[in-house]
């Protein structure tokens, strides 16, 4: 079955916040309120990628043109290296563009060598590092990509 996207709705509240909790450690993953929090947010946008009526991803980004932020990137561990993150990525990417914004910027742990991986693939450069931001001891990689350029 092919994978699909879409806007988020509230009905996935439940399914994205097990995901998240799935994909993160806990202390770095959101809690109910942080993730409804950032939902919330004037300039939110969250896309779902499902195949079938199964969720395999979700991508949660705020803009502020020219600046937009990546706030989480979630794939389903069954789904991964699919190419599932890179679809969720390139849709907020373009939606991004489309916007106005110029510049995206993100956080990831400097111990998520995944993440890191598959942040440089798609043009990500780390800036600088942020001391201490997850739990109040995991340092974070500061990391930004000029839309337009690869
Ligand atoms: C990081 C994550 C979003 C990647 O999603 P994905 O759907 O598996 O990624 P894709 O299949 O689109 O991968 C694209 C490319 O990224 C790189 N990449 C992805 N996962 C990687 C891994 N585990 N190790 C090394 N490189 C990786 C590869 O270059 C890959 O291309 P390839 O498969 O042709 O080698 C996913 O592993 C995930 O959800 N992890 C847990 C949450 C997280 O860390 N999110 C990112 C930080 S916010």
């Amino acid at each position: 079955m092919a994978i699909t996207t879409r806007q988020y709705e509230a009905k996935d509240f439940a399914r994205l916040h097990k995901l998240d909790q799935e994909c993160f450690p806990p202390g770095i993953s959101y809690s109910k309120w942080s993730l409804h929090y950032y939902l919330s947010l004037p300039g939110a946008d969250c896309m779902v990628a499902e195949e079938g009526k199964q969720i395999a991803g979700f991508i949660l980004a705020e803009e502020n043109p020219p600046l937009g932020h990546i706030i989480t990137l979630d794939v389903a561990e069954g789904f991964r290296r699919r190419g599932v993150g890179t679809i969720l990525l390139r849709e907020m990417e373009q939606h991004f563009a489309f916007q106005g914004v110029q510049s995206v910027l993100l956080e990831t742990s400097v111990e998520n060598k995944s993440g890191i991986a598959f942040w440089e693939r798609h043009g990500y450069r780390t800036e600088a590092v942020v001391k201490k931001y997850y739990l109040g001891k995991i340092d974070a990689w500061e990391m930004r990509k000029k839309l337009g350029k690869r």
